[in-house]
């Protein structure tokens, strides 16, 4: 598909990702879950007289909204959810990406690296450059604590990621600091340097799902700390969209890796829109992501569901589409949405 010049959603001048939520449905009801922007499945699981929207996009419908955003010029594309492996969609949708350089984008799952094991070896003939798997348990006890997960499934998860390794061009995990995994934090440190994978450390992001839930949220601080203390460089990143992060170069499995921290402390990226918005005293995200969930819905922030924009009328019609976005993307970093 040809790119995009001048006119379209420029997207690569904006930075930031496409997140593309597979499904709203997970076998994990982690107490801190944002759902990306859907009903948690915390929420879900205890009462189902609560529903999350319909799905209004098929496997066809997601390929040509990716592939219209990537020509536009995003250049991460992540698939989530829920559980992305759980959706009839997942396999269609990562079989029919297109081949592509990762200096043009990079095309990412995240995952609760469950189902691993079983969906690799299809995994491993799709276009997909990098796994990345959500790991903020090290035991069975902390994986009931956090996510209500069934007893066992630790050892699963690791044979997934270990196996994962041998098939996947990136693989990579990502942490969330909380108090119900402190205990475990340098073990999770030390597995992902043994393994030689990417660490990606987070703090949790407040929405109105997780408010007064699951226990205090951990900074980051002491972790930094304690990277710095055994990194052989370090550097702080505040530009571009999103939170700002430290990221350290420490000695792992063949040599050196990366361990990121992203750090709400270092602030984040507002725009427009941001100014006149009631959710700004408690917004720790910023503006960073596009997400287009499996309803039909892109959503340029996080915590503000009525800035959502309809697009399944333009599934197939890229043009369209990329016109619409471009517009709703404009009024939003320029704050003239209503
Ligand atoms: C919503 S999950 C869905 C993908 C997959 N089921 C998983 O377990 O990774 C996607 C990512 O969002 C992160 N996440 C979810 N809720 C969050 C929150 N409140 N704050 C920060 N990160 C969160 C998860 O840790 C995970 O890395």
């Amino acid at each position: 598909m040809p790119r995009f010049a001048g006119g379209g959603a420029d997207f690569a001048r904006r930075g930031g990702q496409l997140r593309v939520s597979l499904t709203p449905r997970c076998q994990l009801g982690c107490w801190f879950c944002h759902n990306e922007g859907e009903i948690p499945p915390r929420i879900t699981h205890h009462d189902r007289t609560i529903r999350p929207r319909r799905r209004a996009l098929d496997a066809n419908d997601f390929l040509t909204a990716i592939n219209t955003m990537t020509a536009a010029g995003i250049s991460r594309v992540f698939f989530t959810g829920g559980e992305p492996l759980l959706s009839p969609l997942a396999r269609p949708i990562l079989q029919g990406l297109p081949e592509h350089e990762m200096s043009d984008y990079t095309t990412t799952l995240i995952t609760s690296g469950l189902t691993l094991t079983k969906d690799l070896d299809w995994l491993a003939a799709t276009a997909l450059d990098r796994i990345k798997v959500s790991l903020h348990y090290f035991s069975d006890a902390s994986i009931a604590a956090i996510a209500e997960g069934k007893p066992g499934d630790i050892a699963k998860i690791k044979a997934g990621i270990e196996s994962a390794i041998d098939a996947i061009p990136i693989v990579e995990l990502n942490l969330l600091l909380q108090e119900q995994n402190a205990h475990e934090v340098m073990d999770i440190i030390a597995y992902a340097r043994e393994l030689g994978t990417g660490l990606q450390i987070i703090e949790l992001v407040d929405t109105d799902h997780n408010q007064g839930l699951g226990g205090g949220k951990v900074p980051s601080g002491d972790i930094s700390a304690y990277l710095r203390s055994i990194a052989t460089h370090g550097e702080v990143i505040t530009s571009g969209t999103g939170q700002g992060r430290r990221v350290f170069t420490v000695p792992g499995r063949n040599g050196s890796m990366t361990i990121e921290v992203i750090d709400a402390a270092l602030g984040r990226h507002h725009v427009g829109q941001c100014g006149t918005c009631p959710a700004q005293p408690h917004c720790i995200e910023g503006f960073w992501a596009l997400r287009l969930d499996s309803a039909g819905e892109l959503s340029p922030c996080l915590l503000r569901p009525d800035l959502r924009l309809y697009v399944a009328p333009y599934a197939q019609d890229p043009a369209g589409l990329l016109a619409a976005v471009s517009a709703h993307l404009d009024a939003f970093t320029e704050g003239t949405l209503q």
